[in-house]
C-alpha cells in the first residue's frame, strides 16, 4: 500500500494551487490565536463553533440559518487582533473558560483564521489543531492513514512563522512515528525551520510580526500559553460547516 503524503500550505492564498488526493485530512492552524482558542473552547465543554468568514452580516446569518436562540450561542472574534464590538468575546484563549462557554454554540470570525477553516473545506476532511491538542491530531493522522495537508492561516495571505512552526513541528512526527513521506518543499522549510526553533520556541516564535501586533492587545500570559499550554485530547472537525469535538475532550 503506498504511503500517505504530507504537504504544507503557508497561506489560504496558495489554496488554488493544491489538488485534494480526494482521500485527505486537512489541518488548519491559526497558533496567534484562533486554532488555540477554539481547542480551548472545546476542552471547556463548548458544544459548537461555527466559524464564519466575514463581519456582523456574516454572523447574523449564520445565527439564522442555524436557527441558534439567545442564551444557546455566543459571538466571539476580532479584527486585526482586537476584539469585535458587538462580539461577547475576543479571540484570547484566557477567554474561553468553561464558566463562559460550557454547553454553549459559538459563531467564531477572525482575520485569517476562520477564513482558512472555511476556505479548507474544498479540500478533503478539516480538522483543527494547535498546541494544545498537538499529540491526539498526531496519533488521530497517523492512525487514519489518509494523506495530510496543513493549512497556515497565515496573515492577510502572508506566511506566518508561528503557523509554520506547529506545521513543521506535525510534518516531522508524521515522517518519523508515521511513515508519511514528504509531499513538496514546503514540508521541509517547515521542517528544518521547526527543527530550529524547538528548545527554544517562544523565544523564537516571539520574533514573528503577529506576536509583535498582539503585545499590548494579547496579555503576556495568554502569548505563552499559545505556545506552552497544557495539553488536552480535544479533535474539532468540521462537519457541515460547523465545528464539533472528536475527540475524547
Ligand atoms: C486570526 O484569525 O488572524 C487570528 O487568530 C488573529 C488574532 O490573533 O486574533
Amino acid at each position: 500500500m503506498d504511503r500517505p503524503s504530507v504537504r504544507v500550505c503557508f497561506t489560504p492564498d496558495l489554496l488554488k494551487y493544491y489538488k485534494s488526493s480526494g482521500n485527505t485530512n486537512v489541518v488548519v492552524v491559526d497558533i496567534l490565536r484562533a486554532t488555540t482558542s477554539m481547542c480551548v473552547a472545546f476542552r471547556h465543554g463548548a458544544k459548537a463553533i461555527i466559524p464564519v468568514s466575514g463581519g456582523r452580516d456574516e454572523i447574523k446569518l449564520a445565527v439564522d440559518s442555524w436557527q441558534l436562540a439567545v442564551g444557546e450561542y455566543m459571538v466571539a472574534g476580532e479584527s486585526d487582533g482586537i476584539k469585535l464590538p458587538y462580539a461577547d468575546l475576543g479571540n484570547s484563549p484566557l477567554e474561553f473558560s468553561r464558566e463562559v462557554v460550557e454547553g454553549k454554540t459559538i459563531v467564531f470570525s477572525t482575520t485569517n483564521g476562520t477564513r482558512a477553516i472555511c476556505e479548507s473545506a474544498a479540500y478533503g476532511e478539516v480538522f483543527i489543531a494547535s498546541f494544545v491538542n498537538f499529540s491526539v491530531a498526531l496519533n488521530f493522522l497517523i492512525l487514519d492513514k489518509k494523506d495530510v495537508m496543513i493549512v497556515c492561516a497565515g496573515w492577510k495571505g502572508q506566511f506566518s512563522l508561528e503557523d509554520t512552526l506547529f506545521a513543521g513541528k506535525l510534518a516531522e512526527a508524521l515522517i518519523h512515528d508515521g511513515g508519511f513521506i514528504s509531499g513538496d518543499d514546503a514540508v521541509s522549510a517547515s521542517v528544518s525551520l521547526w527543527q530550529r526553533a524547538e528548545g527554544n520556541l517562544l523565544e523564537f516564535a516571539s520574533k514573528s510580526s503577529h506576536y509583535q501586533r498582539l503585545l499590548g492587545i494579547e496579555s503576556e500570559e495568554g502569548l505563552r500559553y499559545c505556545f506552552e499550554p497544557p495539553e488536552s485530547e480535544v479533535l474539532p472537525r468540521l462537519e457541515s460547516g460547523r465545528l464539533v469535538d472528536w475527540g475524547i475532550g
